[in-house]
């Protein structure tokens, strides 16, 4: 991997950090991108500001870095921008990147679906989103589609880790703990994925020629529900103390079952570990 350099879009971010992270390890040029959060100091690391709303400055970084790896993972998800971030900035990345012919891994999420199709999602099922954010995340798919055919599209679900802790399995222990008020859905189904796995997974697909979409995400279908139960049992915690509920009781709509069908990932070889046993190897949390 020796003259590879990277380009992590969103490097302040909870991917992005996992990602630069497993890149130090690699001995390839790092850059990477933060927008609001003060990036922290690492030797490797060359940071750059980037607003993905601007086309012209994702534009002028992505010619002046010349990466040969680019993964996209900057998004917002709640921002009265998020169409301009999520969206359309997916498409600057993309059109920059095709521009340099770098390799493009796009991040993209499991809730691009309306959760009604009663069986994991695969590659070629179509999205139909039921929510802003995930109206935006199509839109970027469909973007990065559009302006580079050759780019991976990633699609995953609920990353989480301990070290440091993602805010799913934060909220989900503070429920447990009581400190929080609310309840855990019966009926929302995801496929956690461990970050460390997706992060050792997007290196490893960054040096392949995947095109097009490809599930990545962990091997267990779990409800919101059962999910923070695991957790809340690995932290020595009693799960009795977390009440369910059920997702017709949101009062905005949610996609329920966004399994994603990640049977092509594992005939290419990836290893991608379902949240039990994740949580059983040694030394974990
Ligand atoms: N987390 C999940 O469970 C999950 C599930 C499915 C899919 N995904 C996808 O995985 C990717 C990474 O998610 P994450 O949870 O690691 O993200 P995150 O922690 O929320 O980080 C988002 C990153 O985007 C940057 N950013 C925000 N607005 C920006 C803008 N206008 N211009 C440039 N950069 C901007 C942030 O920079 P600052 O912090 O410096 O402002 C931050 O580095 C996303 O594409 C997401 O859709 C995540």
């Amino acid at each position: 991997m020796n003259g590879e350099r990277y380009l992590i879009t969103g490097g302040t971010g909870y991917l992005g950090q996992a990602l630069i992270r497993h890149a130090r390890c690699l001995g390839v040029q790092i850059a990477a991108t933060f927008h609001s959060q003060t990036p922290p100091a690492l030797a490797e690391v060359a940071w750059h500001p980037l607003d993905l709303r601007d086309a012209a400055a994702v534009m002028a970084l992505i010619r002046e870095v010349q990466p040969t790896v680019i993964v996209h993972t900057a998004f917002r998800q709640y921002d009265p921008d998020l169409m301009a971030v999520t969206g359309e900035g997916a498409g600057h990345v993309a059109v920059a990147a095709a521009q340099i012919g770098a390799r493009l891994i796009h991040m993209s999420s499991d809730v691009i679906f309306d959760g009604e199709k009663g069986e994991p999602y695969t590659e070629d099922d179509p999205p139909n989103p039921i929510t802003d954010y995930g109206r935006a995340k199509a839109r970027a798919e469909a973007l990065v589609q559009a302006a580079y055919p050759a780019a991976a599209i990633v699609r995953t679900s609920l990353i989480y880790g301990f070290e440091p802790m993602d805010r799913h399995t934060a909220f989900a222990l503070a429920v447990a703990r009581g400190e929080r008020p609310e309840r855990l859905f019966r009926d929302e189904f995801r496929c956690p994925i461990f970050v460390d796995d997706l992060a050792v997974a997007l290196i490893d697909l960054a040096q392949r020629d995947y095109r097009g979409v490809i599930n990545l995400a962990g091997a267990e279908i779990l409800s919101r529900y059962e999910w923070g139960c695991l957790l809340a049992q690995a932290y020595g915690l009693d799960p009795g103390l977390i009440r369910g509920a059920w997702s017709a009781e949101s009062p905005t709509p949610r996609p329920r079952n966004c399994a994603l069908d990640i049977s092509r990932a594992r005939q290419l070889g990836f290893r991608l570990r379902g949240a039990r046993e994740v949580l059983q190897s040694p030394g974990r949390l």
